[in-house]
């Protein structure tokens, strides 16, 4: 059984998002998508626990995909559930320093693990979820950024409508 886990904030989930985990479950038996902590971000506009339901409602129709939440270390959190493979989106090289210090922090810490990145879809490269929360805030339209049931959510949050 290999199984991989794509780590994020998903605060909240976009359609860049949603396209690595398309791509990246059909390469592993089962795709882990973890809702976990960056602690250099402010307070998030979304409980973990309200991400793991939108996470779980968004992605319904994948079977192979599990949604869960974790208070603590990435590689902890892989030795846990068994997993040996962190997948993460690489959207443009501006990503790539970050994203290759946490990946070499992560084998220090725990050599059995691995990073494997997916090149975000050139249709989702600019996107990220702090734009969709800038532009949701002023109720401008996020529905090319989000699914309507994350659009809906997410205008709640802000107290708006949005243009629909
Ligand atoms: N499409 C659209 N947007 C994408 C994307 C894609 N394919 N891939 C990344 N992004 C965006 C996210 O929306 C997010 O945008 P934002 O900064 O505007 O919110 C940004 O890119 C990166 O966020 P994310 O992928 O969620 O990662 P992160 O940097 O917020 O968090 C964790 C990374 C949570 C995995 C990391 O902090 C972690 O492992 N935390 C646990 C503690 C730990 O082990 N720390 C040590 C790690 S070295």
């Amino acid at each position: 059984m290999k199984r991989a886990i794509y780590p994020g904030s998903f605060d909240p989930v976009t359609y860049g998002h949603i396209d690595i985990i398309k791509r990246s479950s059909k390469l592993f038996d089962e795709l882990i998508v973890a809702v976990l902590t960056n602690k250099g971000k402010t307070t998030p506009l979304f409980l973990a626990d309200e991400r793991v339901n939108i996470l779980n409602e968004v992605l319904k129709d994948l079977k192979n995909v599990r949604v869960l939440s974790y208070d603590g270390l990435l590689v902890d959190f892989a030795m846990e559930v068994d997993a040996d493979v962190i997948v993460r989106g690489l959207r443009a090289v501006t990503d790539f320093d970050y994203e290759l210090q946490m990946s070499q922090t992560n084998s220090v810490l725990n050599r059995k693990v691995d990073t494997v990145f997916f090149t975000t879809s050139l249709k989702y490269a600019y996107l990220s979820s702090s734009t969709v929360r800038e532009v949701a805030a002023y109720g401008g339209d996020i529905s090319k950024f989000v699914p309507p049931y994350v659009e809906k959510l997410t205008y709640e949050k802000f107290g708006k409508k949005g243009d629909k």
